[in-house]
């Protein structure tokens, strides 16, 4: 059966953990694992800008012994109007996988619906879920577990990075708290769905406007952009949001050890401070690197459910 990977509960708590322990597994043995090899091309499309992204998808279809085929969707026929659907079939027919990032979540559904191989969510304005994977692998590494532990997102709560932290933090049985201004709280629907896996797993989802509230005695601190691609009321954003700053001060209420993480790109002094992402609890590059081995297990994951 296909599978996809298009929002943070299309894994279940034993396949995420089951892709976690595959992206330890490659991190150690990095040319080792070739479910790509032929080579199988996969094909990776951007709507919006990416370092990260790009690089890693690259870079890891290339390790499974596979092709990377970068392509930036507005100079497809996409860009003129084809349908997204018959991309998929076009698509479906050559390569092993399809990774988009885009902007509405339902464009990316389209494109699962019409495909017959796998497809990943690379980013929408929705979900980021091959972040969260690379985010549950750092913090595993620094603290040796996740369920059980706190995590705090501070700043855009009806972002793509804070929707994403609520499934995919609750399907790792985390307790996940997002500290977010009036205006700025997460979607109601994915807030209930987290709850729903929360409910399964044992960890638990809850939004607060404290900033000081939200980040007590957490375990890890995440944040991201005041200003996601595609929106443009930055001085507004930027006035609301300032009092979720990550700054030392703020991280005076975390867990002594807390890990401060950031998906990247960042923009010092705003939603976090030069000293706190540049200082000892901040774990913002091996989360970049671990882009690269979350990825890579994911891609094997959905080829071998594919198979
Ligand atoms: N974190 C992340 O997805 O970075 P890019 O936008 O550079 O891909
Ligand atoms: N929320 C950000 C994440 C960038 C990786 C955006 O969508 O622009």
């Amino acid at each position: 059966m296909t599978r996809h990977f298009l929002r943070d509960d299309d894994l279940s708590p034993a396949e995420q953990a089951q892709v976690l322990d595959l992206a330890d597994a490659m991190k150690k043995d990095r040319f080792g694992h070739r479910p790509l090899a032929g080579p199988q091309t996969v094909a990776v499309l951007f709507d919006k800008h990416s370092t990260r992204t790009r690089i890693s998808f690259a870079t890891g279809i290339a390790d499974l012994g596979g092709q990377p085929l970068v392509i930036d969707a507005g100079s497809s026929q996409m860009g003129r109007g084809e349908p997204i659907e018959d991309t998929a079939r076009v698509l479906s027919r050559q390569v092993a996988a399809v990774v988009w990032r885009t902007y509405g979540q339902e464009r990316i559904e389209a494109m699962a619906a019409a495909a017959t191989v796998p497809v990943v969510n690379a980013l929408t304005d929705a979900f980021h879920p091959c972040q969260i994977l690379a985010d549950l692998q750092t913090i595993r590494e620094r603290t040796g577990a996740l369920a059980g532990l706190s995590l705090t997102y501070l700043g855009d709560g009806a972002n793509n990075m804070a929707h994403s932290y609520l499934l995919g933090g609750a399907t790792a049985g985390m307790h996940v708290r997002i500290g977010a201004p009036p205006g700025y709280q997460p979607d109601a629907l994915i807030l209930d769905k987290a709850a729903t896996i929360a409910a399964r797993t044992g960890g638990s989802v809850v939004a607060v406007s404290d900033p000081a509230a939200a980040v007590r005695g957490a375990h890890v601190i995440a944040t991201d952009t005041w200003v996601s691609m595609g929106q443009e009321d930055k001085d507004e954003r930027i006035a609301a949001l300032m009092p979720y700053q990550v700054c030392a001060e703020l991280l005076e209420h975390a867990a002594p050890d807390a890990v401060v993480l950031h998906c990247l790109p960042a923009y010092r002094g705003l939603e976090i401070t030069a000293e706190v992402i540049d200082g000892p609890h901040s774990a913002v590059w091996d989360q970049a690197e671990n882009r690269l081995h979350a990825q890579k297990a994911l891609l094997a994951f959905l080829m071998e459910s594919a198979s």
